[in-house]
């Protein structure tokens, strides 16, 4: 498989959140004399060198780290750490070993710890080894670490262009939101003006979908670290700054109201049902997950996918869901029975969106194959047709709750529009330079949106498929050769 956009923005994610973690562990010379916190000092380190073959599903040499109590308890080989004596740990000996065995092993090509780190474990160590107060021994640290990430506020002006994942028409239609780089940015669709920026916890919004009492459902997350479902009210005051609201969405509660889920890697996809009153998620974690909202109870939660879930749709009959997965499949999933029940295997390749029928009898498909394939949702499956291609992949299908309307999105720059019901393509939009990752629909189905790559969106009239609209949705970003944004000419 190649490497594609999309594999890059996760690994430079990870980068990003590797250094951050670097620069946060590494403690002055001076702060070493000071007695080392086992949660904030040592268990970052552990965690960044460690945990990827130490956690309680890959326990290397019979090994888990992820809980204070079983890494005190050690391996295969028993107790690693004596407290207070460094060199009689076998724990920090590994790390600075010479020799063949080290920890990371040398013979998997993993730098070893660095010097400084390895030297806060050796102080930790000898000043007893002890876990911080209020801390259980029992308490998974990955999600203590976790709980204790404070997100950075988002750039006041964007030094290069946000990556759009995501974007959403507001339910009356005229303004966009917009993810940003831990931020949801609300623009106005006409003119192209910020209107609001909304701080949130996570890096990057994957998808969202207003519901129907207006707040606003939103799946995202941290690359490889943390992901989250959460619903905002967007229409809550914030603090101006001049013609901009600045609304906090980290922490008011009257702006993030409600957190569905806390995982460990990103939520990449959500679907809302059409009565509203079920949000379905999935992603990096394979699982596929049910609320009742507005509860916000957890119906269903279900492992099925061999690999990150991609795309979900509700199926109108309110009975099914479909899902699409980089395990090459698209699934049909039965609510009631909570299982899966009919896999469509055709792509052969990762399939990043899916959409279904109005009536709930055929599923649409597409992804690293570039097809966008229409199969039948029940029975066996079975393919019924081809309904077109991109030049490039397919990266988004999104689709209109209730008007024959269906868009894809494309790393070949471009976005089609499709009637689903029909089989049939109606206009291809191009105005955008690069790979195109989101897309929206207006309400009133007469406008589609997109962005991907470089910041850049692009409105179009469905009507004339020419572009209503153009910006990019990096607040304060310029861009060093202007990108040309091709509106027609005004009479
Ligand atoms: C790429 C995977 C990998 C990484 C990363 C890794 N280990 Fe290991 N570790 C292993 C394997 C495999 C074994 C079992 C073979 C062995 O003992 O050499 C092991 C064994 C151990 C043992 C011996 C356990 C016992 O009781 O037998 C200790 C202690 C240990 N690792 C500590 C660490 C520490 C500390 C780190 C991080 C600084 C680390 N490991 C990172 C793969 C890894």
């Amino acid at each position: 498989m190649r490497l594609n956009r999309t594999c890059l923005c996760v690994l430079c994610g990870i980068l990003t959140a590797l250094t951050a973690w670097l620069v946060a562990s590494v403690p002055s010379a001076h702060a070493q004399a000071k007695p080392i916190s086992f949660i904030n000092d040592v268990a970052p380190i552990l965690k960044e060198n460690c945990y990827a073959c130490h956690d309680a599903k890959k326990r290397s040499g019979k090994y888990d780290m992820t809980t204070f109590e079983k890494m005190l308890a050690g391996g295969a080989a028993g107790e690693g750490i004596t407290a207070g004596k460094h060199a009689q740990s076998e724990l920090y000996a590994l790390i600075v070993s010479e020799k063949e065995r080290r920890m990371p092993p040398r013979k998997d090509n993993l730098s070893s710890v660095p010097k400084a780190q390895a030297e806060v474990i050796k102080t930790w160590i000898d000043q007893g080894a002890k876990l911080d107060a209020g801390i259980d021994p029992k308490a998974d640290l990955v999600k203590e670490l976790r709980v204790r990430w404070k997100s950075p506020p988002p750039p006041a002006k964007y030094p290069y262009p946000t990556i759009i994942n995501a974007l959403v028409f507001s339910p009356d239609g005229k303004n966009l939101v917009v993810g940003g780089h831990h931020e949801l940015t609300v623009w106005e669709a006409a003119s192209g003006k910020l209107l609001k920026r909304i701080y949130t916890r996570a890096e990057r919004a994957y998808a969202m979908s207003f519901l129907a009492d207006g707040k606003l459902a939103v799946a995202g997350g941290r690359p490889g670290q943390e992901g989250d479902v959460r619903i905002y009210d967007i229409a809550a005051t914030g603090k101006a700054e001049g013609d901009v609201q600045i609304l906090d969405g980290v922490s008011d509660p009257k702006v993030m109201i409600k957190q569905l889920v806390d995982s460990d890697d990103s939520v990449l996809c959500l679907a809302v049902s059409a009565d509203g009153k079920r949000i379905v998620s999935g992603g990096c974690d394979r699982t596929v997950r049910v609320w009742e909202y507005p509860s916000g109870k957890l119906e269903q939660s279900i492992e099925n996918h061999a690999d990150w879930v991609l795309g979900v749709v509700l199926a109108p009959d309110n009975k099914h869901l479909l899902t699409c997965s980089r395990d090459k499949t698209a699934k049909v999933w039965d609510l009631a029975l909570k299982e899966s029940v009919l896999t469509f295997p055709d792509h052969q390749n990762p399939v990043f969106g899916i959409g279904v029928k109005a009536d709930s009898k055929a599923g649409f498909s597409a992804g690293m194959d570039k097809q966008l394939r229409m199969w039948n949702a029940t029975g066996e499956g079975k393919q019924i047709r081809v309904i077109g291609s991109h030049a490039d992949d397919i990266l988004k299908v999104v689709q209109h709750p209730t008007q024959p309307i269906m868009v894809t999105t494309s790393a070949d720059k471009t976005v089609k529009v499709w009637n689903p019901e029909a089989g049939t393509a109606l206009k291809t939009l191009t105005g955008l330079n690069d790979h195109v990752f989101a897309a929206a629909i207006s309400p009133d189905g007469k406008q589609v949106a997109a962005g991907g790559y470089d910041g850049e969106v692009r409105v179009w009239n469905v009507a004339d498929g020419m572009v209503a609209k153009g910006f990019n949705a990096s607040p304060g970003y310029v861009a060093p050769v202007p990108v040309p944004v091709v509106e027609p000419k005004k009479k």
